[in-house]
């Protein structure tokens, strides 16, 4: 696969393989509401990716750039594949790749450019970059969004990688907000001994990265190693002076400090419009002390604001990681006939077409996607198995199978399930009691197997026809 050294080497293979409008720079917009709301426009219409330049109050060359992988082939050239590619497609080849990671450790490159700028001291400033407020309600400034956050076991020396947002909140202050994953865990041994962790924030990095850095690996597996499996190359780093943590060598924003624990120092973070659609956290939450900040000349903010679930692309127009996951864990349950799996709303509602051969074979694939674990935090809402004629990455023909092939009083079924506290539908007296109990919809639209021959034909031309007929008109008709 290509692999690329860093965002802007990603952002030139865009060029270069979707052509000059893959891209497209916007100069003016403010930092205050407009990029975000461009960004949200223009995800809508899944537009291409948003460089902003030029942005008011900040010196030309700071930029922000969106919709990194907007599209489906951005997602495509984003993993090396061809920019044709079916949706379906990319999921798959993913799924395989990512069946055989072996992770290929990181290496050591000494020097890079990100150190083009080392801003240290009375020059300690995070209000030079041009960070957004991504929306109305969102309560400041968002520097990481898609960003790459690095912490080091203090016993075992394994360094881990989340995504976690981070907000400016000072010259010399960001705070994060970490839920308890490896990050917490991680920081809590520091806070356990009195002591900060150290932390380094990374901003603007190439898509295996982002993608990496967003799984959850088992305890001691580093995420950049993940990413030089994806790759098929190791991700390059560097020690910078005086820390243990690696960071990419040709990131474009490194953010280093110390996490103190919560007790010692926290700040109000909060609200932000979250991947739901809705604000439902603020609070008191951790913050880093900064005592270095890195950038390369001209950097760039990678952004990927949450926008409501139903803007398919988003930060991805492939939901490739949960719909991998499941497909996978599908595969390793041996259930049999998988034809694809498909996610809908952020990963709140997955649809798997199968080829049924025989009978219970869809209600097996339905009810063990339902039992695979993922990002969402068991928040994900729907599991509709379909057969194998249904465009699962069409939501029109996902409902049409819907609307067509449930007989409700036999093919629903609802599992008790806990959701997570981003959950907006908890209704508040049971959040305050910490009641999760929410439940997850099992929906077979699957022809009835047992009479399967006998379900009415329908009239829509198989796919040879159509093709052959979109060759033969294709000049003549946009089809
Ligand atoms: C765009 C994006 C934003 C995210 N924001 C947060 C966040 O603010 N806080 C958080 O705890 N997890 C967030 N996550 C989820 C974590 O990155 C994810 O659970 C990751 O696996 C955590 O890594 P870790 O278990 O190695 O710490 C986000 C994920 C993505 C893709």
């Amino acid at each position: 696969m290509t692999v690329f050294k860093d965002l802007r080497d990603y952002l030139d293979e865009l060029r270069a393989k979707l052509g000059d409008d893959a891209i497209q720079t916007v100069s003016g917009a403010s930092r205050d509401l407009e990029i975000g709301c461009l960004s949200e426009l223009n995800a809508e219409r899944e537009g291409p990716a948003l460089l902003f330049d030029d942005i008011p109050g900040f010196p030309r060359g700071f930029r922000v750039l969106t919709n990194y992988m907007g599209t489906a082939a951005s997602c495509a050239v984003a993993l090396g594949l061809a920019p044709n590619i079916s949706k379906l497609e990319i999921v798959r080849t993913w799924k395989d790749r990512s069946n055989r990671l072996d992770p290929v450790p990181y290496v050591d490159v000494g020097k890079g450019a990100i150190t083009e700028n080392i801003l240290e001291g009375d020059d300690l400033d995070l209000r030079i970059f041009p960070a957004p407020q991504w929306h109305e309600g969102d309560g400041g400034h968002y520097i990481g969004t898609a960003d790459l956050v690095i912490t080091r076991d203090p016993d075992s020396g394994w360094v881990n990688v989340g995504t976690y947002r981070a907000c400016v909140q000072g010259k010399d202050r960001l705070s994060l907000w970490i839920l308890n994953n490896h990050g917490r865990q991680i920081a809590a041994k520091y806070w356990a001994r009195g002591q900060a962790c150290p932390i380094a924030v990374v901003v603007g990095c190439e898509p295996t990265l982002t993608t990496a850095a967003a799984m959850s690996p088992p305890e001691g597996v580093c995420e950049f190693d993940l990413a030089g499996a994806l790759r098929g190359k190791p991700v390059e780093v560097l020690y910078p002076p005086g820390s243990l943590l690696p960071v990419p060598a040709y990131a474009e924003i490194v953010i280093e400090g110390e996490m103190p624990s919560p007790s010692e120092e926290s700040v109000l973070e909060g609200p932000f419009g979250e991947w739901t659609g809705y604000y439902t956290h603020s609070g008191q939450e951790t913050v880093v002390r900064v005592k270095r900040i890195m950038h390369r000349n001209n950097p760039i903010i990678l952004g990927a604001p949450p926008m409501i679930p139903t803007i398919t692309p988003g930060d991805q127009a492939v939901p490739l990681y949960g719909a991998c996951q499941v497909w996978r864990h599908l595969d390793k349950s041996g259930v049999e006939n998988v034809r694809g799996v498909w996610a809908y709303g952020r990963l709140l509602m997955f649809v798997i077409a199968v080829k049924q051969t025989a009978p219970g074979q869809a209600r097996r694939a339905l009810t063990t996607a339902a039992t695979s674990t993922h990002t969402v935090g068991g928040m994900q809402r729907y599991y509709i198995v379909v057969d194998d004629d249904i465009d699962i990455t069409d939501i029109n023909h996902v409902l049409w199978a819907l609307c067509t092939r449930v007989r409700p009083i036999e093919s629903i079924e609802i599992l008790n399930s806990l959701t997570t506290i981003i959950d907006p539908r908890i209704a508040p007296d049971l959040r305050a009691k910490g009641d999760l109990s929410m439940g997850k919809v099992l929906i077979d639209a699957c022809k009835p197997f047992d009479w399967i021959d006998k379900y009415p034909g329908q009239n829509r031309f198989e796919e040879p026809y159509r093709s052959e007929i979109r060759e033969r008109w294709s000049s003549r008709l946009r089809l």
